[in-house]
């Protein structure tokens, strides 16, 4: 989705493709495919490029380290990417900046996490603090009794992140750009509607948020990449906690365009996509304002329609306003595979909305025909 900014801009983009079915090698004419884990992969591939950025977390920091050390220009550095990569780290550094977080502790054994949940209270989250995603590596422990059963866990990584059940009215994304030089803009903070430990919508702006929590939201998610020194886009995933101080507390940070920024694609002066190849060149940014009152991202799963396009007649002609990305990856049960976008004027209804996005979105997913199709 780098692909279209990259080529009005005239940079050329290179991918280093996890495999040859993956949605950029169709997108982008160099995606050479290789294991990222591997060094000498990833040192081939860096090899005569400007700056090497990411679409995802999991690049070993070690790596980076060593790529840096030849004298690659990797962006974000390693030490602002592990704040991504790592959620102990990450809720460690927040502490240390007096930002907002669950009260949360590492733990090493079932015992911990049991006194951590009787001073807390029950139910407790635990999580993986690497590598998870999609609520993979995230798990709700009601009692003790969950907390024995979760035992497993530890074999995979010790210790592991527990936090109280946070409760919260609604989650929000707090979405930034910085580049190396220190220049950093903050789209409108928006509201993100997760399904099963998955981002399923995302409206922009937050309908309703309070003046005060959208400001000290943004400023937070400013405040968190200016001071772990982030460059490209970062998102910070947020509770909004109303009647709790100060009305958000911060879930995580990804750094990298994030699925709660894809409604700015079509919805924002400056997609998260071109802001992130701006801010990782250290170029000017660009304005984030809004496109329209009420900007609404719809995501589709995998789900009865293997074939996207049978939907595509039906689809496209229920709501001309509506965008459609569709990533081009195998139909699979829940995996994210697209997303729409659509554009709401100040007189338009929040609810009529979303109700047009949802309608695209499912007619692609559930495959529906048009009455004589
Ligand atoms: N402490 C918490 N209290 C309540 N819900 C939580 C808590 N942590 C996570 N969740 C829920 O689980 C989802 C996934 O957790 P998150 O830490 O963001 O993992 P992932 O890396 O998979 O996105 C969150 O978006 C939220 O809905
Ligand atoms: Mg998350």
């Amino acid at each position: 989705m780098m692909a279209p900014a990259a080529v009005a801009l005239g940079f050329e983009l290179r991918v280093l493709a996890e495999a040859p079915d993956v949605s950029a090698v169709a997108a982008v004419a160099q995606a050479p495919v290789g294991d990222y884990r591997d060094l000498d992969t990833l040192r081939a591939f860096a090899r005569g490029v400007d700056v090497l950025t990411f679409d995802h977390e999991h690049v070993p920091n070690e790596h980076l380290l060593t790529l840096i050390a030849e004298g690659v220009n990797v962006q974000p550095r390693p030490a602002a990417l592990i704040n991504a990569q790592d959620k102990l780290v990450m809720r460690a550094a927040i502490e240390r900046l007096g930002l907002p977080n669950p009260a949360w502790a590492a733990v090493a054994s079932v015992a911990e996490i049991t006194a951590f949940g009787d001073v807390h209270g029950w139910p407790v989250v635990l999580k993986m603090p690497r590598g998870g995603y999609d609520g993979k590596g995230v798990k709700i422990l009601a009692s003790e009794a969950d907390a024995v059963a979760a035992a497993d866990w530890f074999e995979a990584m010790s210790p592991l992140l527990v936090e109280e059940m946070v409760t919260f009215s609604r989650e929000l994304s707090a979405l930034v750009a910085r580049t190396p030089g220190g220049e950093a803009r903050a789209w409108p903070v928006a509201e993100s509607i997760q399904v099963d430990g998955v981002c399923d919508e995302v409206i922009a702006p937050a309908p309703g948020i309070p003046a005060e929590v959208a400001e000290q939201a943004q400023a937070a998610a400013l405040r968190i990449a200016s001071e772990l020194g982030v460059t490209g886009v970062m998102a910070a995933e947020l509770f909004q906690t109303p009647g709790r101080a100060p009305g958000y507390l911060i879930n995580e940070l990804a750094m990298r365009p994030h699925n709660t920024g894809h409604w700015t694609m079509d919805g924002a002066v400056t997609s998260q996509f071109e802001q992130h190849l701006r801010a990782v060149l250290d170029l000017p940014l660009g304005a984030t304002d809004a496109l329209g009152a009420i900007v609404v991202m719809k995501n589709f799963l995998g789900g009865a329609n293997q074939d996207l396009f049978s939907a595509y007649t039906a689809a496209l002609a229920s709501e001309p306003t509506v965008k459609v990305h569709n990533y081009g990856k195998s139909v699979r049960p829940g995996r994210k595979i697209g997303h729409v976008n659509v554009i709401g004027s100040k007189n338009d209804d929040v609810a009529r909305v979303r109700a047009r996005a949802t309608t695209v979105a499912n007619i692609i997913r559930d495959g529906h025909q048009l009455d004589g199709q």
